[in-house]
């Protein structure tokens, strides 16, 4: 009897395909899982191909509130964005898809699991990593890895076999999505010298079609995380939903970026991440004025190395239960209000505010409440400058360079 070996389906042409070779090619039985992490295109389309592939099983699992809660979320905390730019939507989501994967298989007591990813991208490091790392006793087939077809080979294979395709499914470019963002790839956005297509974007409006007036919303985080939307508590995905969908219409969250993957090739990206980046933006201006300066600092360290972590498949490291265990006490009074305005594609904090405010008016301001001690301010400043004073006594001024000249040396 043929081993059972648990797929991550997502109902498109390349796992469809995947599911058939799996048993003609490797003899096993083929349990499709579907996880749902949002945006999952055309359900029922997907059933009917697991079915004319041949599966014997097909499941879906909503996983969309665990998604954001234990996974977008602690990034949205720690400030993770992959080289300044990319939310890492897909990279969150793989370690997750892997955990159900290893759930699916314990339940159907399969043998095996495999996923689609081809040999050249991130995800099926991420993939592997993460299933070594929580179940080493199962075999992992990397289906696309393996057979190398071409998506005019995959798509001959399926019609060979009789599964259906759809018309839509000979897009030009590969598409990872999920609540935190969309990935677009390949197809003429190999050449980085290229304005990517208008139709390589689903969630966003270009910035001609955008609103001519911008919108306001208000977001409440608790502990650093969002639970508020203009004054409605809301749960994750309602709430990461409805800012996709506003954020996205005025344009907000396009990204365009040459990408350092992690099997060490450049390539050229393009996301959409409207509610990422509205969150981020949110979320960073609250930390200006509820973290201190020391604390704000650390952050900024501590989330490219989270950010790399996650991108680089090692969700499941004690070195990242390390960084979330800090970013987490870092979120205490990471609790108010911030006042985002959405226009012509951008996410702008204008407004923020509370009850842990580490900013006091009466300390900043100019007019007559001030309380701060300007006299006080002298002896800071002799202290400040003592050192600068000695040295520029004892060198800066015996060398007696051009003031003007001194950043750069090599001048004449
Ligand atoms: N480059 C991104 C990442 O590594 C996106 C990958 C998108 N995957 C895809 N199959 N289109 O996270």
């Amino acid at each position: 009897m043929s081993d059972t070996i648990v797929l991550a389906y997502s109902g498109g042409l390349d796992t469809s395909a995947a599911v058939k070779w799996l048993q003609e090619e490797r003899d096993y039985e083929v349990v499709c899982l579907l996880a749902d992490l949002g945006n999952v295109g055309d359900l029922e389309g997907a059933e009917r191909r697991a079915g004319e592939a041949g599966a014997k099983e097909f499941a879906v699992v909503d996983a969309r509130e665990d998604f954001l809660r234990y996974f977008a979320f602690p990034a949205l905390a720690a400030n993770a964005v992959y080289e300044g730019a990319y939310p890492l939507a897909t990279a969150l989501g793989r370690p997750l898809i892997a955990k159900l994967l290893v759930d699916k298989a314990r339940e159907t007591g399969a043998a095996a699991v495999a996923h689609g990813c081809t040999g050249k991208g991130n995800d099926q490091v991420r993939f592997d990593v993460a299933l070594r790392a929580l179940a080493p006793d199962l075999a992992i087939v990397g289906t696309a890895r393996e057979n190398e077809w071409t998506r005019d080979e995959a798509l001959a294979y399926c019609r060979q076999h009789g599964i259906s395709v759809e018309s839509g499914e000979a897009s030009p470019f590969s598409v990872d999505e999920n609540m935190w963002g969309r990935a677009i790839e390949a197809g003429v956005l190999e050449d980085p010298w290229l304005v990517p297509p208008e139709d390589a974007y689903a969630w966003t409006q270009p910035l001609d079609a955008t609103p001519a007036e911008p919108a306001t919303v208000e977001l409440r985080f608790e502990h650093g995380v969002p639970v508020a939307l203009d004054g409605e508590a809301l749960a994750p995905v309602p709430l990461v939903e409805r800012l996709n969908e506003i954020a996205g219409a005025h344009g907000v969250g396009r990204i365009d970026m040459v990408e350092n993957r992690l099997v060490g090739i450049k390539s050229r990206e393009v996301y959409e991440a409207p509610a990422a980046v509205a969150l981020l933006a949110a979320h960073r201006k609250l930390e200006t004025l509820t973290l201190s300066k020391q604390q704000q600092r650390m952050k900024e360290r501590i989330a490219q190395d989270y950010a790399d972590l996650v991108y680089e498949g090692l969700w499941f490291s004690a070195h990242h239960q390390d960084l979330a265990a800090y970013v987490h006490s870092t979120q205490r009074h990471v609790t108010g209000e911030v006042r985002l305005r959405f226009w012509r594609g951008h996410a702008e904090a204008v407004g923020v505010a509370s009850d842990a405010s580490l900013y006091h008016f009466e300390l900043a301001t100019y007019g007559s409440d001030d309380a701060f001690d300007q006299q006080a301010a002298l002896g800071f400043i002799k202290l400040w400058g003592l050192p600068l004073e000695v040295q520029a006594r004892q060198q800066l001024l015996r060398e007696s360079p051009d003031p003007l000249r001194l950043a750069a040396p090599g001048e004449e």
